[in-house]
């Protein structure tokens, strides 16, 4: 079987940890006996300087045709100066919102040998396994109306719009629902109820969803963002599924980014449409673009959700999972987790020794 997919490395540290990522990917395919038929495209900053605009269609033309999408990064202070519009980022967003992809996992667990990596004590970071659920394309991100416009007085206005509609919160809360209970049956809505009318609609019918659709099983509390941001580095054990809205999700997941050690860690998969586009959850690290000091094992993460989520490969993905423990369990550390003694490596070596542990998982 081949599946097709469409692979955009984007800027920054993108090219170099998704090349390490496609490489596993590959290995993974001749050792589970699938092909991937690999289409290349430019996106993000790299787009603008070649075609002026941070998506083509024919790169969007390209990913809706495919299987699945990998995504490196995007962005960089060459192209900050430019217009919202046609920013890097824009391409992200359409790309989003084209494919339909609503729903954005980002699962957040500590490597036990990763636990002093963290700048949070260990006993608190020790044991944590939670996963973000954050909507992707609605809310302040997408919200009409929005913009900077001149009043008369010569002052400016900006405007971003915070809106949720019920099938929106609907279909993201089933699919919190439905990740709790493959997990430990207990989701955590997050909203800013006290305030905002869009989240109490949002704890509303997350509630109604649980009550009325059969998922009474699945144990739900709400819980608002300031106390989940501070909740998260006081106990994150006591967290399973965090369902919340784009714009706090986004916020929350690069928080707990940092109980794994690094950002560096942290693997995504955006689901909810035809085609599953996967990225890590890092940016593209401009300081340390092209000097082999990125960590891969995000977009390595990332790779294995794809395996898991598009191509049901989930022997695959647990292979490649448990090759990156055991390569971290070496001692081996990228500059982003190095602590102490450990042996710091480059990007391209991370990725080499995941693929040796790869393969001697297979010849045990
Ligand atoms: C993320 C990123 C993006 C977002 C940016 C790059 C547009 O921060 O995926 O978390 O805000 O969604
Ligand atoms: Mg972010």
């Amino acid at each position: 079987m081949s599946h097709k997919v469409t692979v955009l490395p984007g800027d920054g540290i993108g090219p170099e940890v998704v090349a390490e990522a496609m490489a596993v990917l590959r290995q993974a395919g001749d050792i589970f006996g699938f092909a991937v038929d690999v289409e290349e495209g430019l996106v993000g900053g790299a787009s603008i300087d070649a075609h002026g605009k941070p998506l083509t269609d024919e790169v969007l033309a390209m990913a809706k045709s495919s299987d699945a999408v990998v995504l490196g990064a995007m962005g960089g202070p060459k192209w900050d100066g430019l217009d919202y519009s046609i920013r890097p980022e824009r391409a992200l967003l359409a790309l989003r919102q084209e494919l339909g992809l609503f729903a954005n996992l980002r699962p957040v667990k500590l490597f036990a040998p990763l636990a002093r990596a963290s700048t949070l004590k260990p006993e608190v970071v020790e044991g944590t396994d939670l996963v973000v659920v954050r909507e992707l394309t609605g809310g302040i991100y997408f919200g009409q109306p929005k913009g900077v416009t001149t009043e008369a007085d010569g002052s400016e206005r900006g405007v971003n719009t915070l809106v949720y509609t019920t099938p929106e919160i609907e279909r993201i809360a089933r699919v919190a629902f439905d990740a709790a209970r493959r997990r430990r049956g207990r989701v955590t809505s997050v909203d800013k109820a006290n305030v905002l009318e869009s989240t109490e609609l949002w704890r509303k019918v997350v509630t109604r969803v649980r009550d009325e659709e059969g998922y009474g099983d699945v144990e739900l509390e709400h819980v608002l963002v300031d106390n989940c941001a501070m909740q998260l580095i006081r106990d994150p054990r006591q967290f399973d599924v965090i369902v919340t809205t784009n714009m706090f999700g986004d916020i929350l997941s690069d928080e707990a980014a940092m109980l794994t050690g690094s950002i560096g860690m942290l693997p995504s998969a955006s689901l909810g449409g035809k085609v599953g586009m996967y990225e890590p959850v890092h940016g593209s690290a401009p300081d340390i673009a092209g000097q082999d000091k990125a960590n891969p094992l995000a977009t390595i993460l990332t790779v294995a959700l794809m395996l898991r989520h598009s191509f049901d490969q989930g022997a695959a993905a647990d292979c490649i999972e448990q090759a990156v423990e055991r390569v971290l369990e070496t001692g081996c550390r990228t500059l982003d987790i190095a602590e102490g003694e450990a042996a710091v490596v480059g990007c391209k070596e991370m990725g080499e020794r995941v693929r040796q542990e790869v393969t001697a998982s297979q010849a045990a």
